[in-house]
């Protein structure tokens, strides 16, 4: 099946919850989305480090993903603090997301780290997910798709196209995160998603390039959430607030999930 037949939907819990928060929310979360066609959607949460092996436990055979928040490109040695791949890997993760805006910008991580992490996540079979977006004054300079080139070519570097298999992007505008986020307007994301896929292309060849999943977030909610799924190069949403609530998360899939089929 072609990767990007199905739609993609996600949630970074970020430190949104305690891991008993975390564990209530996942239980729930089985239990609201168990009608929905797995084949038809990919769904994945990334909870914290602290609660991964209990929700893996709690996830196991619901057929929805779970992934990691960072990760260290190193399998062991003298990095305190930081989380192995292999740690990842033994505790049920399939994703690693990498880059989110507030690695770069709160913890200063830069384009070469993340390149480093891709390829450190596909050498462990895991899924990168690499998170891209432009900032206010990036986009005020009319650069942003310059910049959404830089952190795509340099942070997939040199993965070959039989690597690139397992990329998924996240496009996150950083202005558009977050509860001071300003929605981006449709017409301005289709432009940006159309731009992503062009460079995906041009990396790793229509086959492969084309069937990457390109998911968007920042500020989605029940409002645009239809206005951005129908767009072409839309592949998922990846959402925040508006999905830490099962209720919230089952809610959008069952409002795009028709419109992503028909598109
Ligand atoms: P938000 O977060 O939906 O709360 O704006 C999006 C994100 O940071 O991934």
């Amino acid at each position: 099946m072609k990767r990007c037949s199905r739609m993609y939907f996600g949630t970074n819990t970020k430190l949104s919850k305690t891991d008993g928060e975390t564990l209530l929310y996942l239980e729930q979360l089985v239990e609201e989305t168990k009608d929905i066609g797995r084949d038809a959607v990919q769904m994945f949460v990334i909870p914290s480090f602290t609660v991964l092996a209990r929700a893996h436990e709690l996830l196991a055979s619901s057929g929805i993903l779970l992934g990691a928040q960072n990760m260290c490109t190193a399998e062991r040695g003298q990095f305190t603090g930081e989380v192995s791949p292999l740690s990842l890997r033994e505790n049920g993760v399939t994703i690693a997301e990498i880059g989110h805006s507030e690695r770069r910008h709160l913890f200063g991580e830069t384009d070469d780290e993340e390149r480093q992490k891709v390829s450190a996540a596909v050498r462990h079979g895991l899924q990168p997910l690499l998170c891209i977006g432009e900032t206010v004054r990036e986009k005020e300079l009319g650069i942003a798709d310059e910049i959404l080139s830089i952190q795509l070519k340099v942070g997939t570097g040199a993965l070959p196209p039989e690597e690139a298999v397992r990329l998924m992007v996240a496009y996150e505008p950083v202005w558009a995160i977050g509860t001071q986020g300003v929605p981006a307007p449709p017409e301005y994301v289709s432009a940006r998603h159309r731009h992503i896929r062009g460079i995906l292309t041009s990396l790793f060849g229509y086959g492969v390039g084309g069937d990457i999943p390109i998911l968007f977030g920042g500020s989605v909610d029940s409002h645009n959430a239809p206005d951005y799924i129908r767009l072409p190069h839309v592949n998922g949403l990846f959402v925040g607030r508006s999905a830490w609530t099962a209720k919230g998360f089952s809610g959008l899939i069952r409002q795009t999930l028709p419109l992503y089929a028909d598109k």
